[in-house]
């Protein structure tokens, strides 16, 4: 695909405008490099809501009617049900626009071989966007496992704790999606959440080679299950092991301004170790990033660790990649693939008793 870079703002809709949108809207306020023309939803309490941020927008029930109306649009922000996000990316990219969809990318891998296909007929961009790579304790914490400052990295661990008090409101409509999803095999701590986690492995230490799982299942409520506990292994090809094991703790309080997760990820050197304490929710209250090595321990206590930066700045970074085609998209469709690869494999090493699988031979 040859990508020709705007030299004049990109002309951007909106598809769907729920819980997410309150962020993902950060990275195009203000933004010179963008004139948003359309919103997106079925729903027209939604359409009321949102449209007194962007007075000079159009909006519409359907990308269809949008797409019929005359009006020119550059590129999509795609915040779609995951369930609708093969079909209604098709169609989007269909229409010729580029296309930046939330995470994750689809349930299954045909769903993206459509979706990447798609992509390729249109000669259109895909990206799947990936907030947590740019968080800022979370890109320091990469950098200081490849400066050496802890020495050659022995290992890491990824921790996940999901609460059941405390954050932001959330509509029922996506809890019953949530459920959905998990019926189909899905879980919204594996998959779901779990997808940012997986990225970040990838984005941290690259590609995975065997993957060993064991799913759990509570039922919190008739016909409310969750996938938890749950504990994964898995090792990179350059001989780095990583586990991530996720609890539910459905009492507890956890203070949050989103979603109530405690979220750790420890990286442990041949001669010290590195750790981010907290990202989407405020669980341990020291600085977000602690890096300790010879006998010292440094604290960041001045990093951009709200976690909506995060969703501003990946924003950013792709209204950055439309005027400059330059660089990696975090991620690609082709990478995002291998994010839901690494997930299936997951799946399929839970199957099996723990078995250890290739996430490149799932299929
Ligand atoms: N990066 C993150 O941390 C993060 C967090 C939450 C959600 N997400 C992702 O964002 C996406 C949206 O999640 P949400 O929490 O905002 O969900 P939501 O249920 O709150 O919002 C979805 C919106 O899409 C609208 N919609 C449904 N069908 C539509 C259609 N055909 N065309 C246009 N709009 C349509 C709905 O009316 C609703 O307003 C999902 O892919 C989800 O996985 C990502």
């Amino acid at each position: 695909m040859s990508f020709v870079p705007y030299d004049r703002p990109v002309r951007a809709a909106f598809i769907g405008l729920g819980r997410i949108y309150d962020l993902n809207v950060r990275a195009y306020a203000g933004h010179p490099d963008v004139e948003v023309v359309a919103l997106v939803d079925p729903s027209e309490e939604r359409r009321a809501q949102r449209r007194a941020d962007w007075p000079g927008a159009r909006t519409f029930a359907s990308a269809a009617e949008l797409a019929s109306s005359g009006i020119e649009v550059d590129a999509a922000e795609v915040l779609l049900p995951v369930a609708l996000h093969a079909d209604g990316v098709a169609e989007l990219l269909g229409f010729g626009w580029h296309v930046n969809v939330q995470k994750p990318m689809c349930h299954d891998l045909w769903e993206a071989q459509r979706m990447l296909d798609a992509a390729k007929a249109a000669g259109r961009v895909l990206r799947v966007m990936e907030n947590y790579l740019f968080y800022e304790p979370l890109r320091k914490l990469k950098a200081a496992a490849g400066s050496g400052e802890i020495g050659e990295v022995c290992g890491y661990h990824i921790k996940m704790v999901g609460s059941g008090g405390g954050g932001w409101d959330v509509p029922w409509s996506s809890f019953e999606r949530q459920m959905e999803q998990m019926r189909r095999g899905r879980g919204i701590f594996v998959f779901d959440d779990g997808w940012h986690k997986l990225s970040t492995a990838l984005w941290l230490f690259g590609p995975v080679r065997e993957v060993r799982a064991w799913i759990g299942n509570t039922a919190v409520g008739p016909g409310v299950d969750l996938d938890a506990p749950a504990t994964i292994v898995w090792e990179h090809d350059n001989g780095v092991r990583g586990v991530w094991d996720i609890t539910l703790a459905m009492d507890m309080y956890l203070r949050s301004d989103y979603y109530t997760n405690d979220e750790r990820w420890e990286i442990t050197g041949s001669r010290g170790y590195a750790r981010v304490n907290r990202c989407t929710g405020r669980g341990i209250q020291q600085p977000s990033l602690e890096i300790y090595a010879d006998g010292e321990m440094r604290g960041y206590h001045a990093l951009d660790d709200d976690w909506a930066s995060s969703f501003r700045d990946s924003g950013r970074h792709w209204l950055r990649w439309l005027h400059t085609g330059d660089g990696p998209l975090l991620w690609s469709g082709d990478e995002a693939v291998d994010v839901l690869r690494f997930a299936l494999a997951a799946y399929a090493s839970s199957a099996s008793g723990g078995a250890g699988v290739n996430p490149a031979q799932v299929t």
